[in-house]
């Protein structure tokens, strides 16, 4: 609800000169200028206190067989709206949101065409959102968009953190460059271990683009709310400073079809000259829509294990047999030769259901339990999975009853091998049979190449059926967690049943490639997470693969306390203990920290951070006075700084610390860990060394003075 509005019509604005209309954000710190040139061609500037941050950019579009909507344009009106108001997620990493900003609504007719359109610009403290909307109109009915031509055009150089523009996949390692230096084809064929490659070109990007300006001031561009709409990427202009939006296209090289009235997502661009400003950033949400159903009480936050890590390091395996060219109907599948290491069995599962519960995880994710594995990706066979078939070796009705009888929930799993046709047919009936059998929540998966044929992963039609799941699955009371759809942009806002998804390079491709390098979950927050959660899948603790396979040089690429930090700075309401219960098994003190740490927070306080660099953030349980921090490191040791001052003043804590052993490094020592425990306040500063690849996790709980009996007061020193 808006608790203020002032609405002001035709230039009666504050900031109205020759350049256009003024606006500026709530504090001022921020200032937007709108106009048209003599032309007829909008553009806009942002401005931060600290300096530019997009001069003189265009905005328009070119049209399939119509007049390009990128000039001749004329302002028939404009209104300035002043809102602030908060809300309250159903999850998040805070309670409450404040939604603060200064509207400009700027209402252009192209005098050739008299085709009207909206261009909405919403100005935060942190930033701007702006938007195209088409309303309803006799000369413009259905239109198919050739290209959006909105430009960011940066005062500089800058350094950026980017993964390749790819119209089928998000799972890259980030390369930390000039925008000159971009090369995204030779990059994205150094990952050939990603099933499904489609780079756009030499000078393409995805979003969210992380910057920083040699001036110290961090710009983060992304979209938020997309929705009927194909993802945008970004095409870089070096000798400019150039970024221009550049559109997923569709199998006959359309990007957009539009049918008025119609809207675009949000461009947003989050600015500050501050790095912990750009993480704890609510302008994504912000601009979202709120939840899109009543009735929430059903959306649990949960953490879980699986049967998955299995098949990742090669032990088990999701497919029942080695007969592969197979067919869903016609398959006696009781009498094919099982091969021997089939994951999702029945036995196995109840031995998973025992250890969550003995150990409070909520949940037990199974794969590889429906029939069909055998011919998973690379095939391009539509009738791949059937969703509601199971192994012979793997009984969902007594698993239901025992999943019940120990309070654990199950995780179903609907890998689709991107047949999404398929998919879509089966999808009433794969929820009839979870409600049946009791499942609440599914993670769902689209690897390989799209069917329908030529459509791409992040192209309209497929970002409307990821919606669409989702708008399914809350019909049916059911969370959804998304591997390999287009990466997020707020929308579980919206519909908050969507808990997570990957859409980026998972902790699993340490198991079986190059893996992810240790900066790597430093530039996810200010990438990747700035759209929403992810399943990154954190808590691996026999970090080398030679303890699967002798010989293998695979491993993951952090410390086990490092893993240990990640459910704090990797922000999700879905953290999965990733490793075998029998690796947890080994190093319960460690593991004592993974059953205790929230996965739902009335708080979050980013401390510091640096992209690519490091991270350190604290975080207050929902409902509870325990705190929890997370601080990681890149490749290089540092020494984390954690001010206390977020603690209850004059209170005492203890302070259980998960660090790095004094030897420990990801590459040569990675186990080595030590737990101490101090008595705290919140006028201390703690300083807690990081190994190379290293974290430190810390579970922060106020105490009696007979609690603290025994336990240090932390005196400073580590
Ligand atoms: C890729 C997903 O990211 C992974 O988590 C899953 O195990 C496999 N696909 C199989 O569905
Ligand atoms: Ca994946």
């Amino acid at each position: 609800m808006k608790s203020y509005i002032i609405t002001l019509a035709f230039c009666l604005l504050a900031g109205v000169s020759a350049f256009g209309t003024t606006i500026q954000s709530p504090s001022k710190n921020l200032t937007l200028m709108v106009g048209i040139d003599d032309k007829g061609v909008i553009h806009y500037d942002l401005l931060h206190n600290a300096g530019a941050v997009i001069q003189n950019s265009k905005l328009g579009f070119t049209l399939k067989d119509a007049v390009p909507l990128d000039r001749d344009f004329v302002l028939l009106y404009e209104t300035v709206n002043h809102v602030d108001t908060s809300w309250q997620p159903v999850w998040g990493e805070v309670a409450t949101i404040r939604n603060n900003y200064t509207e400009l609504i700027y209402h252009v007719r192209q005098t050739t065409t008299k085709v009207q359109m909206y261009i909405v610009f919403r100005l935060f403290d942190d930033g701007l959102g702006f938007r195209y909307e088409f309303p309803h109109q006799p000369e413009l009915k259905y239109f198919i968009i050739a290209d959006e031509l909105t430009e960011f055009k940066l005062s500089g150089n800058h350094t950026a953190f980017w993964i390749p523009g790819d119209y089928d996949t998000n799972e890259y390692p980030y390369t930390k460059s000039k925008l000159s230096d971009i090369d995204a084809v030779t990059v994205s064929n150094r990952y050939t271990e990603i099933a499904t490659r489609t780079p756009t070109g030499k000078n393409y990007v995805q979003t969210p683009l992380m910057m920083k300006t040699d001036g110290g001031l961090y710009i983060n561009i992304h979209e938020a709310a997309l929705v009927n709409y194909s993802a945008m990427q970004i095409k870089v202009d070096a000798a400019t400073n150039t970024l221009n939006a550049a559109l997923v296209p569709d199998a006959v090289g359309n990007k957009v079809y539009m049918t008025s009235p119609c809207k675009t997502p949000w461009r947003t661009i989050v600015v500050s000259d501050k790095a912990v400003d750009i993480l704890a950033s609510k302008l994504i949400l912000n601009l979202n829509e709120p939840a899109a159903f009543d009735d929430v009480s059903w959306i649990k936050p949960m953490k879980f294990i699986g049967i998955w890590w299995d098949m990742h390091v090669g032990v088990k395996s999701w497919n029942y047999s080695d007969v592969n060219n197979i067919s869903l109907e016609g398959t006696d599948w009781k009498n094919l030769p099982p091969n021997g290491i089939h994951g999702a069995t029945t036995e196995r599962t109840k031995y998973c259901i025992d250890f969550a519960a003995a150990n409070g995880i909520d949940a037990v994710l199974i794969e590889g339990w429906n029939i069909g594995w055998e011919d998973w990706f690379g095939k391009w066979k539509e009738n791949v999975f059937d969703f509601v078939t199971p192994y012979p070796d793997f009984n969902v009705f007594e698993l239901q009853q025992y999943a019940a009888s120990k309070n654990v929930r199950l995780i179903m799993h609907h890998e689709t091998s991107a047949s999404v046709t398929n998919y879509e047919r089966r999808l009433q009936e794969a929820m009839a049979f979870m409600k049946q059998y009791g499942y609440t929540a599914v993670k769902t998966g689209y690897v390989g190449r799209i069917i329908p044929r030529g459509e791409y992963h992040d192209g309209q039609w497929m970002v409307n059926h990821y919606v669409y799941v989702a708008q399914q699955m809350a019909k049916n009371h059911l969370m959804v967690d998304a591997h390999e759809p287009v990466r997020p942009t707020g929308l579980h806002r919206t519909y908050p049943n969507w808990l997570a998804c990957e859409a980026a390079r998972g902790n699993e491709f340490n198991a079986w490639s190059q893996g992810n390098p240790p900066e790597h979950e430093t530039i996810l927050p200010f990438t990747r997470l700035m759209g929403g959660p992810m399943d990154y899948t954190p808590g691996i603790f026999e970090i080398k693969m030679d303890y699967y396979k002798p010989g293998a040089k695979e491993q993951v690429h952090t410390t086990l306390a490092k893993q240990l930090a990640l459910y704090v700075t990797m922000y999700s309401p879905l953290q999965m203990a990733a490793d075998l219960p029998e690796n947890y098994l080994k190093y319960p003190d460690a593991f004592q920290f993974i059953k205790d740490v929230a996965v739902d927070w009335q708080d979050s306080k980013y401390l510091e951070a640096e992209p690519g660099d490091y991270i350190t953030v604290a975080r207050k349980a929902k409902n509870s006075s325990t705190w929890f921090v997370g601080a990681i490191t890149d490749e290089n040791k540092r020494m984390a700084s954690v001010n206390l001052s977020f603690l209850d003043n004059n209170k005492l804590y203890i302070a259980t610390i998960y660090a790095d052993g004094a030897d420990a490094d990801w590459q040569m020592n990675p186990k080595a860990y030590q737990i101490k425990k101090f008595v705290v306040k919140s006028n201390q500063l703690l300083q807690i060394p990081l190994a190379p690849g290293g974290g430190c996790a810390i579970s922060i709980k106020p105490a009696s003075e007979e609690d603290v009996n025994g336990i240090p007061a932390y005196k400073g020193k580590w």
